[in-house]
């Protein structure tokens, strides 16, 4: 399927954008299945998503079924879920905190245990067990209903970092890499976990990654280099929500 680009006027219209597919995806999920499943992003870029989620004064808060979601994570940090660089602490701080999500469904990385891969495999082991309870697990991969993506300036996404091996990943769902240029361990889902969801948003923004975004939606097929080109859901939808400042090298921003 084509991705779509949608380009808005600044990070607050990419936010906007976000939380309107956030609602109607999880509200369509629940009224079809009961139960919706959700991955979020670190970074900061989708603090603000988070932000508009929660708010009582917008409309996305009531619209939400936070009792029937489910919440994990695309990727996680080597540290404790207090830690100011958690993914997790970030997620619970501006939004999971302020909305009604059973803490049973809340479903985080182990980013705390020295094992990262075994924190990978429990990972994984979780993601299967839920899955399967609700019988949205398709061949071994979780069917997300949503599931939130940021893009690096070096063309990472999630933590598939560029020339690592999780870019190849064919059989694992989450795998733990070490990352040279941060000198530190991710935990990440896999390309193919996350091509199997219902639909996937990348949010991106500022003009610090208009260079890679030309690159990696207009540029020749170079996953290696850009792995945020693994993003291709296999029947599912890929909507790119990006500002002006990130569009700027488009070849053609204003007609998308
Ligand atoms: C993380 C991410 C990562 C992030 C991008 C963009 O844990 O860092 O999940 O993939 O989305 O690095 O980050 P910004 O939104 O901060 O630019």
């Amino acid at each position: 399927m084509t991705p779509a680009v949608r380009v808005l006027s600044d990070a607050h219209a990419v936010q906007r954008a976000a939380a309107e597919e956030f609602a109607a995806r999880t509200e369509a999920a629940v009224r079809a299945r009961g139960v919706t499943f959700v991955a979020l992003s670190g970074g900061s870029t989708p603090r603000g998503l988070h932000t508009l989620l929660a708010d009582p004064g917008e409309p996305f808060r009531a619209r939400v079924p936070w009792e029937q979601l489910h919440v994990f994570w695309g990727d996680e940090r080597p540290v404790p879920p207090d830690h100011p660089d958690s993914n997790y602490r970030m997620a619970h701080d501006t939004l999971l905190r302020h909305v009604p999500v059973p803490r049973a469904h809340i479903h985080r990385v182990a980013g705390e245990d020295p094992h990262h891969a075994r924190a990978a495999r429990r990972y994984a082991r979780e993601l299967r067990q839920v899955f399967s309870t609700h019988g949205r697990l398709e061949g071994g991969w979780p069917r997300f209903d949503v599931v939130i993506l940021g893009m690096g300036a070096d063309g990472h996404t999630a933590s598939v970092f560029p020339g690592t091996d999780a870019v190849h990943e064919k059989t694992r769902l989450v795998v733990a890499a070490w990352v040279a240029k941060l000198g530190s361990h991710r935990i990440t889902l896999t390309p193919p976990v996350l091509n199997q969801a219902d639909a996937v948003l990348v949010l991106v923004t500022g003009g610090d990654k208009a260079e890679t975004l030309a690159a990696v939606l207009e540029g020749p097929p170079l996953p290696d280099v850009y792995p945020s080109q693994t993003i291709r859901p296999l029947t599912g939808s890929l909507t790119w929500l990006v500002d002006r400042a990130a569009a700027a090298r488009l070849a053609a921003p204003a007609g998308r």
